[in-house]
């Protein structure tokens, strides 16, 4: 039997309507281009969520355990940084999993808000909070933080705001969006001593890096190459996904993993009666995953207004936990 009675809710949900996807006009776009692309955020329907999931308990996909083995290990060093009273904003907060550490860590939090584009994963991963820790109010707001996000009038104005950007999604921003959303950050906590706890990769060995995103299980490969399988299944397109190979390579020079779906024949993709030739060998990109220095960081989000006040990594350095204040 399901226990109903003990489960706490959310407050309402606020909804900013963020524009819906057009699925056509982005992938139609994309292959138009000279350098083909594909917008990675159709990476996760329901199977490449699922698939996803798979590639973080990998051994080769590092990042993931390593965040939470920082955010386990060092909760206290970090919530004693951060300090009581925060308001905790988290941008794509998505299932809100590694928040539950954070939250438990922190000294008297006044509150959550959690910000997702999708109101499913949204209102799910708000209950459970509720839930979890039922003297915390929860702000679930529906939007797309690419866009411009205003954050209910009442109700959460108190508090020191703490933006909350884990998992390393920074990095699959390209340099002029990442300095966008450092400064919108910085705006979510205008008028406010306004801090930030963000994820970022660093950069290390080649082969490790590369394996992390091209597995010997071929899990990765999979999870891109869902993607066409996707696109045949909501669009009218006819791609035959075994004729693509998934490719993970780093350039040094960029500092990013880019990820590829590389033509393995000459060949014509229909899309709705668009025809896209790739020839054999010919790139699409389906992300680029950002590899940073913590001094190297510290340089762009200043840009933001932001100051590096601490850092945490683990023991390899592999990854690392910075905590930004506005200065
Ligand atoms: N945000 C993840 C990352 O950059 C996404 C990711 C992991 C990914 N493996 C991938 C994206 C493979 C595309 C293909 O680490």
């Amino acid at each position: 039997m399901k226990r109903q009675n003990s489960a706490a809710r959310a407050m309402p949900l606020h909804d900013l309507h963020p524009e819906p996807d057009d699925l056509h006009a982005e992938v139609v776009a994309g292959l138009r281009a000279r350098q083909k692309t594909l917008p990675c955020k159709y990476l996760y329907d329901a199977r490449g969520s699922k698939l996803f999931d798979q590639i973080c308990e990998l051994d080769e996909y590092y990042p993931t355990r390593t965040e939470v083995g920082i955010l386990s290990d060092r909760a206290t060093e970090i919530a004693d940084a951060i300090g009581p009273e925060a308001l905790v904003i988290e941008l794509g907060s998505g299932s809100s999993t590694k928040t539950h550490r954070l939250l438990r860590a922190l000294r008297s939090p006044v509150g959550y808000v959690p910000v997702d584009i999708s109101r499913e994963h949204l209102t799910e991963a708000a209950d459970r909070i509720a839930t979890r820790f039922p003297d915390l109010p929860v702000w679930p707001v529906c939007a797309d933080f690419n866009a411009e996000i205003d954050l209910p009038e009442h109700g959460i104005d108190g508090g020191r705001r703490l933006i909350f950007f884990p998992g390393s999604t920074i990095g699959n921003f390209d340099e002029h969006a990442r300095r966008a959303l450092l400064r919108r950050m910085r705006d979510l906590c205008e008028g406010g001593p306004g801090r930030l706890l963000i994820g970022i990769d660093l950069i290390k060995d080649v082969d490790v890096l590369e394996s992390a995103y091209d597995d010997r299980a071929g899990v990765t490969a999979a999870f891109n190459l869902n993607l066409l399988h996707r696109l045949n299944r909501e669009l009218d397109s006819n791609f035959e996904p075994d004729h693509f190979e998934h490719r993970a390579r780093f350039d040094s020079d960029a500092s990013r993993i880019e990820m590829h779906l590389v033509s393995q024949v000459d060949q014509t993709v229909e899309i709705d009666g668009e025809s896209f030739a790739f020839e054999s060998g010919e790139v699409i990109c389906t992300e680029h995953s950002y590899k940073f220095t913590i001094d190297g960081f510290a340089k762009v989000a200043a840009e933001a207004g932001w100051s590096l006040e601490r850092s945490w990594t683990d023991a390899e350095d592999l990854f690392a936990i910075l905590l930004f204040v506005l200065n």
